[in-house]
């Protein structure tokens, strides 16, 4: 009963009310808000200027930015600049960043795999998103894949549904979700890859048109 009470009253860690990247970025490298922290390397903070007009959100790092402390470096990452620069974006001046910042996984045999954030590790990192978003104020944000925008839009949003559309969250005036990078990667053959691959660039498109 007592951890139910625990449960119940959890609010997740304030992040430092700062205008600096820097300074946030700092700080969230001894986020201990959730338990993600134990069996990551480091924490991976966004990355890019801080006067960004556009923001992209991912679901997690994965082994490669665990490693290296960077956002989207790994295979979903070198598909991600691939698009970026067909739809004629500039990754450089664009923040790219997690709605969680610690890589979660399991391990089978030698690799790491990874696992979905849930309800709790998304809420519990959330301070981190909103203080970037405070300071970045991007024109546009970007959901890459289902975990980035149902923490944005809420539960019920479906990415097959309201992809490519700009629409208005709580968190952020303009928003828009697309498919994740990775979902490229696990298309059945080499025409359905590159079918996906001409929409999520065509839904990049239209995050630069909407800028
Ligand atoms: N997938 C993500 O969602 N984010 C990364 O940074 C890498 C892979």
């Amino acid at each position: 009963m007592g951890s139910k009470i625990i449960e119940r009253d959890w609010q997740p860690a304030p992040a430092p009310e700062t205008s600096s990247l820097a300074t946030l970025k700092k700080a969230a490298k001894a986020c201990t808000a959730c338990h993600l922290f134990r069996h990551a390397t480091q924490t991976v903070f966004g990355g890019g200027p801080e006067g960004a007009t556009l923001m992209l959100l991912g679901e997690q790092p994965g082994d490669q930015e665990d490693l290296t402390g960077k956002p989207f470096v790994g295979p979903a990452g070198k598909i991600l600049d691939r698009a970026l620069e067909d739809a004629g974006i500039d990754r450089r001046k664009v923040y790219v960043t997690n709605t969680v910042k610690h890589f979660k996984w399991e391990p089978r045999g030698k690799r790491r795999i990874h696992k979905k954030p849930n309800s709790r590790e998304i809420a519990a990192c959330r301070p981190w998103l909103e203080a970037e978003l405070r300071v970045v104020r991007p024109g546009l944000l970007v959901c890459l894949g289902a975990t980035a925008a149902q923490a944005v839009f809420g539960p019920a949003f479906r990415v097959t549904r309201d992809r490519g559309r700009v629409l208005e969250a709580e968190l952020a005036p303009k928003v828009m979700a697309t498919v994740h990078p990775s979902s490229l990667l696990r298309q059945p053959d080499e025409e359905a890859r590159e079918r996906e691959y001409k929409l999520f660039v065509a839904d990049l498109r239209v995050a630069l048109k909407a800028l």
